[in-house]
């Protein structure tokens, strides 16, 4: 018997966040988070997983490097996986394990939680593992858990002291509200920020925002954006979902030493959307912001033209076909878009301001909410079974072209 298998998760991007731990070894979280997972089309990561009598230890390659694989984490995973494994448990078998992303890490996305998800997904499948697997997914990285479903997830941070109740939960699958688009707008960077583990760590500490955040904010707006998300009512989704991306940066503000994952360009960012939403007198568009300065965009289909348009009035191009990285034909669509009267001033000559900010976005990538991991064929796997190694395959034009 072969013990191969290759799967693929997604990227999340939480419009609740999740900010703060109750138990740093078990990743249990202060409050209840939601997301919504992108399409693996755009964006995700593939891992293979093969368990072999022969492999002398266990060895993981991330993109095509060896990472160690003796982090708690990783190893964390690796004993809850083994634990509850209905496969491999009569011998000692060591695993090979070998992932990419389809996106560049340079680009600054988060790649730990659709990584985590798909390395649980594999293993799960390969040792057999029954039943949910988000709260291992949780082990490797909080967030992670919720790469473990399509659609609209929230992970529920549950009450026990093992975290058997801190699980994430699918609130609605990918087919139900299709509309919702995604578009990340990728801002150039060159700062090292804090990480999320460490960040969270300080503002669960010192934030004075925090306690007020976790006992009566989050859980109102769990409640209403999940009737939000039933009722697909945009105008509260979008309401919610930037108040919440405003509130996180501003507990990070309000950090001891303060925590600063916003700049410049994604102030402009947000300046701009609720002028357009106030001057379109509904809100098209809604903002969200993780540990990172790159602008999250949720938005129903009919308005993704307009949008576009918007964004690259303001951050502008030579080349808008390898600029926008989504359907090739919206293009000339975007190119062509003329405003109605009430935006019309939006998209009028670049202000001094706008000049100022020029090149400061790396691309715009254009996605949609998607599914959950998939499990591949053995012939695309990243593994040559005959050798156990990765194989060598050719580099993805679009991983290195950032
Ligand atoms: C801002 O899941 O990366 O993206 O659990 O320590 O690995 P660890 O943190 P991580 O934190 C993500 C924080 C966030 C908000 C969110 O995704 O909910």
């Amino acid at each position: 018997m072969l013990s191969l298998v290759t799967c693929t998760a997604p990227v999340n991007i939480a419009t609740i966040k999740y900010w703060g731990k109750r138990d740093e070894k078990l990743i249990l979280p202060l409050n209840d988070s939601l997301s919504g997972t992108l399409h693996q089309d755009d964006l995700k990561t593939t891992t293979t997983a093969m368990a072999s009598e022969s492999f002398t230890e266990d060895a993981l390659w991330l993109n095509g490097k060896k990472e160690d694989i003796n982090t708690t984490r990783y190893q964390n995973v690796l004993k809850t996986i083994r634990s509850r494994a209905t496969k491999l448990m009569d011998k000692k078998h060591c695993v090979h394990i070998c992932s990419v992303n389809n996106f560049p890490t340079a680009a600054g996305l988060a790649s730990s939680a659709s990584g985590y998800a798909c390395l649980v997904y594999v293993l799960a499948q390969l040792y057999g593992v029954e039943g949910d697997v988000s709260a291992i997914a949780r082990i490797g990285s909080g967030s992670a858990c919720r790469s473990v479903y399509g659609g609209f997830v929230k992970w529920v941070m549950g009450e026990h002291a093992d975290g058997s109740d801190s699980l994430a939960v699918q609130v609605a699958p990918e087919t139900h509200w299709p509309e919702m688009n995604i578009i990340v707008l990728v801002v150039n960077d060159k700062k090292k920020e804090t990480s999320s583990t460490n960040g969270m760590q300080l503002s669960a500490q010192t934030s004075p925002m925090m306690k007020e955040r976790c006992a009566t904010i989050v859980p109102q707006r769990m409640k209403d954006i999940e009737a939000a998300i039933q009722a697909r009512d945009f105008q509260t989704f979008g309401d919610i979902t930037m108040k919440d991306s405003d509130d996180f940066h501003a507990v990070c503000a309000t950090t001891q030493p303060p925590i600063h994952y916003l700049n410049e360009t994604s102030r402009y960012i947000i300046d701009l959307v609720h002028k357009f939403n106030t001057a379109a007198g509904s809100i098209k568009c809604a903002y969200t912001f993780d540990a990172g300065p790159n602008a999250c965009i949720y938005l129903p289909a009919d308005n993704v033209i307009e949008v576009l348009a918007l964004f690259v009035k303001h951050f502008p191009t030579s080349d808008l076909a390898a600029y926008y990285r989504g359907d090739a034909a919206n293009v000339e669509k975007i190119a062509n878009y003329q405003p109605p009267t009430n935006t019309q001033s939006l998209y009028s000559t670049p202000s001094a301001a706008t000049q100022e900010l020029a090149g400061s976005l790396k691309y715009i990538l254009h996605t949609k909410i998607g599914p959950g991991p998939c499990v591949l064929s053995e012939s695309e796997s990243l593994i040559d079974p005959s050798t156990g190694l990765p194989k060598v395959v050719a580099a993805d034009p679009s991983a290195i072209n950032n």
